[in-house]
């Protein structure tokens, strides 16, 4: 829908967070408190892809608004954007149990609903916060360890694989760099 107005953009964003609302395609349904669908502004140039929902975000229905989204945050500063610029949304929708990996079929069974958010927003870029983000948008098996820092085009999308912030909370090691990839993104931006 890249010619479509915010107004439509949004109206089609919210058809599908309807859709998804009463999703029962994989056995997460059973275990959710709240489908975290994702937000953020319908017309964004910037789309962040992270991986699942986790405990805050099951209970409060919103993407990243834990210790990950408040790094996220501060990411986003640093590339000079807020969360009102961009479009914040999961690979899976619903949380796994005990915040494990996702899985290959749970990650199929909510595949259309990231196609359709990506379709709906049509942005320039992809931010793809860690391996499974990165491994879905890019359909590869190469590791974020590789591809971070590197812009990658995927179809008509630019996309841009980083770390996943939860991964530099646990490694300190990882925030310099994770901290210059968003100057970088900021640099793209400009
Ligand atoms: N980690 C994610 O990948 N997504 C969220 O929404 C929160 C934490």
């Amino acid at each position: 829908m890249s010619d479509a107005t915010r107004e439509e953009k949004a109206a089609a964003l919210e058809a599908l967070r309807t859709q998804a609302a009463t999703c029962r395609k994989c056995e997460l349904c059973e275990g959710r408190t709240n489908v975290v669908f994702g937000d953020g502004s319908p017309d964004a140039r910037v789309l962040i892809v992270g991986e699942a929902p986790g405990k805050n975000e099951d209970l409060q229905g919103r993407p990243f608004v834990g210790a990950a989204g408040k790094y996220l945050d501060e990411l986003l500063s640093i590339a000079g954007l807020a969360r009102e610029d961009v479009f914040i949304a999961n690979v899976l929708k619903c949380r796994p149990p005990g915040n494990r990996n996702p899985r290959p079929e749970e990650i199929k069974a909510c595949a259309d609903y990231l196609r359709g958010q990506t379709r709906v927003v049509s942005p320039e870029y992809i931010v793809t916060l860690g391996n499974f983000a990165t491994k879905f948008i890019l359909r590869t098996e190469c590791g974020i360890t590789r591809l971070r820092g590197r812009l990658q085009q995927a179809g008509r999308f630019k996309v841009f694989p980083v770390f996943h912030p939860a991964a530099a909370i646990y490694d300190q090691a990882k925030r310099p760099v994770l901290e210059d990839d968003f100057a970088r993104l900021g640099e793209l931006l400009a």
